[in-house]
């Protein structure tokens, strides 16, 4: 059976216990987030002898099939790690390529955005990006806000030791010149996260073959489930997403419990 973290929209973390479910029902497990670490463009390109932002556009084609994947599965979230903080380090023509790139994909996807209802959001600390970007990242996010079905949440700047020192400075700013600060529960320093309006990630995918999490929701998978995958990031297709959703399904989880307490 499967116990299943349920936080609504910066509330507090509550669980309950649905009922067990076979592993062919597409909303079994009752998975409400799942997050990508999209890896492999890099090498999906060079195979093809084609440079690098070759392999990303191709990314961001991607992205569109894993998104409607997402929303069959009735998933509310669907986190991808687009650019880390540790990213600006890459080559500068790269870097300036990735940051064009998602202002296209924006004005691309946005008609989609709008027909499926789809909200757009982000994590990570957005004053880093070019003005372009950033406008083009706001004017989405402002114009899909209203849509509480399904949300896509893009990573940018995004790296979970930076998250929480922003949410360290930003949590003791609200608590300064309180006398009895005794150490705060998790739920309550959890709303300074930059995922504070979401629960948890039920299942974290990585492609290409990479077995880490590179500095992606350190904090936030501490319950998570991991899938790893050989496929390159555009090679990631509706197929490859079911598959992760199954192996996900048949999961249990048991959140530090025994395996009998669950029964
Ligand atoms: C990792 O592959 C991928 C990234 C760092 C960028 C992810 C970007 C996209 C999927 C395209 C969409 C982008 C935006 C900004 C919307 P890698 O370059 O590390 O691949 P490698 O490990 O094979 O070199």
């Amino acid at each position: 059976m499967n116990l299943k973290s349920d936080k609504s929209q910066g509330g507090v973390a509550s669980q309950s216990c649905p009922p067990p479910t076979p592993s062919a029902d597409l909303s079994a497990g009752g998975a409400q987030h799942v997050a990508i670490i999209m890896d492999g463009n890099g090498r999906w390109a060079k195979e093809r002898s084609k440079p690098r932002i070759f392999g990303h556009r191709q990314g961001a084609n991607a992205i569109n099939e894993v998104m409607k994947a997402a929303q069959k599965h009735n998933l509310k979230y669907l986190t991808l790690y687009a650019f880390s903080s540790e990213n600006w380090s890459r080559p500068k023509a790269e870097v300036e390529a990735l940051m064009k790139l998602l202002v296209s994909s924006i004005n691309r996807y946005e008609k989609n955005f709008l027909k499926n209802k789809i909200r757009f959001s982000t994590i990570g600390d957005l004053s880093a990006l070019p003005k372009e970007s950033l406008d083009a990242v706001e004017r989405l996010k402002k114009i899909t806000a209203a849509f509480d079905e399904f949300t896509l949440v893009l990573a940018l700047n995004y790296g979970s030791r930076d998250e929480i020192l922003r949410a360290s400075a930003a949590f003791a700013k609200a608590n300064a010149g309180q006398k009895n600060i005794n150490k705060p529960s998790w739920e309550e320093f959890s709303k300074y996260l930059d995922t504070a309006f979401m629960p948890d990630p039920d299942l974290i995918i990585r492609t290409s073959g990479e077995l880490r999490l590179s500095n992606f929701l350190m904090m936030q998978s501490a319950y998570s489930e991991l899938y790893f995958t050989d496929v390159y990031w555009p090679d990631f297709t509706e197929a490859e997403f079911d598959k992760a959703m199954n192996d996900y399904n048949g999961r249990e989880r048991r959140y530090g419990k025994t395996g009998e307490q669950l029964k």
